[in-house]
């Protein structure tokens, strides 16, 4: 499907996939800081943002193909660098591994290779089902709220939580509905790791408790070209929370690209 998306910057070419539930606009700090060396491509997921849809296939392979599309159709035939945050990193390692020629690099920020738990399944599906029953996103975002950033961050960031409350309660329930199933049901990439070849750069909030350093350290560890940069003061959405550090990291790791 057409997704909608941001397309800013000259240069080299790199792709950035949001989170669950939310939107390209968690990446405006990057759009804004990487924006005047690189071409920022930032699409809204399908279902999420400005990419509504009456589709119910949120598997994390049709978000990638959905991502394949927008390069075509951007006749984005170069490999590019692909990043992704959380879902947007489960959606970037699915497409590394059935497309690895339209990668030249990755970024995995405060994500996992690994699959759901069988309880963490359930419980995706119980929140899909209340979701669906109240006809609201807002049990989806009561649940994830406290988990999202760090403590740092809700103390003298309050106006950041705010922002991330605003992108979860703009997505339709039956968005999050979907996504939720198609993350309980994704496969465990992790054997997939040892042969992605690109350079990638593994980052975390020193404070994630979604997907916790220790998740990041494996992924460092079984990659063949990763290095690993915990960022301080963020938890599970360090590009925003410490968009500073996270900013530094990036453009330290792109500037080494062959
Ligand atoms: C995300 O931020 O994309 C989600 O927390 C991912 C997940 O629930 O596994």
């Amino acid at each position: 499907m057409r997704l909608a998306y941001g397309d800013d910057g000259p240069g080299p070419v790199v792709v950035l996939l949001h989170g669950f539930p939310f939107d390209r606009s968690m990446w405006s700090a990057q759009q804004a800081k990487l924006g005047s060396v690189y071409r920022i491509i930032a699409p809204d997921l399908r279902g999420h943002g400005q990419s509504a849809t009456t589709e119910t296939d949120f598997s994390i392979d049709t978000m990638a193909d959905d991502v394949v599309e927008l390069l075509d159709t951007l006749q984005l035939k170069e490999p590019v660098v692909l990043g992704g945050l959380s879902m947007g990193g489960y959606v970037s390692l699915s497409l590394i591994t059935r497309y690895p020629e339209r990668c030249r690099a990755l970024l995995l920020m405060d994500t996992r290779a690994g699959a759901d738990s069988p309880a963490a399944a359930l419980g995706r599906e119980q929140l899909a089902r209340t979701v669906e029953a109240s006809a609201s996103v807002a049990p989806a975002a009561e649940a994830m709220l406290p988990k999202l950033v760090s403590p740092t961050t809700r103390s003298r960031h309050p106006e950041q939580l705010d922002f991330v409350r605003r992108m979860i309660e703009a997505t339709p329930p039956a968005t999050v509905a979907g996504a939720l199933r198609g993350m309980a049901v994704r496969p465990d990439q992790t054997a997939a790791l040892a042969q992605i070849k690109v350079p990638t750069l593994v980052l975390v909030g020193a404070d994630d408790i979604v997907t916790p350093p220790d998740e990041s350290r494996a992924m460092a560890r079984a990659l063949p070209n990763a290095q690993l940069v915990i960022v301080p003061e963020a938890g599970h959405l360090a590009p925003l929370e410490n968009s500073a550090y996270t900013n530094e990291a990036i453009l330290t790791f792109l500037s080494k690209l062959p």
